[in-house]
Order: C-alpha cells, then structure tokens, then sequence
C-alpha cells in the first residue's frame, strides 16, 4: 500500500508568501512542501505537494491519488466554495481527507463559510496558518498507521 499523501492546493496558492501576507503570512508553498516532506520522513511516509490554478486538473490529480496516495491534504482555495466536481472527486477516494485553510474562514466573508469539500473531509483545519499543513499530515500518518 501507498506510503505517500498528496497536498493538494488550488487556485492563487502558488502565490502563497507574496498574496495579501497579512492573511496567508509570507511562507511560501515550497516551505509547506520541505517541512511536511520532513515530518513525513520521520514517520516513514512520503509527500507529494501539488498547485492548480485549473479545477479540471485538481480534479484529475485526484483521481490519481486513487491508486498513488494513502491520505489526501487539501486546501482547494476559493473552490472550497463552489465545486460539487472537487467534492465528488474526493468521494471517489478511499483514504483519509484532510480539509486545510490557512486563514480562519469563518472569520472571514459570509461567503468563505460553506464548504462543499467538507461534506466529504474527515477533519478540517483553518486559522492554523501553514502550520495546518504539517497537523494534517500528522493525523493521516497516524490514521494511516492504525490501519483506518
Ligand atoms: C483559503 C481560504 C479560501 O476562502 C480562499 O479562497 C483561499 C485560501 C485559506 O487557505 O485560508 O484561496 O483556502
């Protein structure tokens, strides 16, 4: 079985570290990708981190992660609230789904508090920061490692 867990990113989170720093801070995606690399490893897993500006295409990364990942993070950016297509991709996959927000949504817009991929997500993170990232790929090391 897969010992490696997507991260998953969606729209403008390729400008994470440059895009409004005062919600999102200034780390950027490859920071994300080197710490939770680290954690990973040391709980003998993998990370793959990915970015999409293109729903279709997060869209078919997960559908790969069928059959490559153990554990899916996602932070779908602004199509956390919007997309059935993201959420009924998720719902083909078997494996634990974190949902990540760095900023705290519901302390945000009206707008930014539904959640389509949350009807599927089996935990959700939001105001952690980046910091989010790594906690989630903390619990799906840990899930995965019990066996569910
Ligand atoms: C976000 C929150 C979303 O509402 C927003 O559209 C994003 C980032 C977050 O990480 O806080 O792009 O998902």
């Amino acid at each position: 079985m897969s010992r490696t867990i997507y991260i998953l990113n969606g729209p403008n989170l390729n400008l994470l570290g440059q895009r409004q720093p005062e919600i999102y801070g200034y780390d950027t995606l490859d920071d994300v990708r080197q710490r939770c690399a680290q954690l990973a490893e040391g709980k003998g897993f993998s990370v793959d981190l990915f970015q999409s500006n293109h729903e279709g295409v997060i869209i078919d990364t997960i559908h790969e992660a069928r059959s490559a990942a153990c554990g899916i993070v996602i932070n779908p950016g602004a199509f956390t609230h919007t997309s059935v297509a993201i959420l009924d991709a998720l719902n083909t996959f078997e494996g634990p789904v974190i949902e990540c927000h760095i900023s705290n949504v519901h302390k945000r817009e009206a707008f930014r508090h539904h959640s389509y991929v949350s009807l599927r997500a089996d935990g959700v993170l939001a105001g952690f920061g980046v910091e989010g990232y790594e906690l989630a790929v903390r619990r799906i090391c840990s899930v995965v490692s019990a066996g569910g």
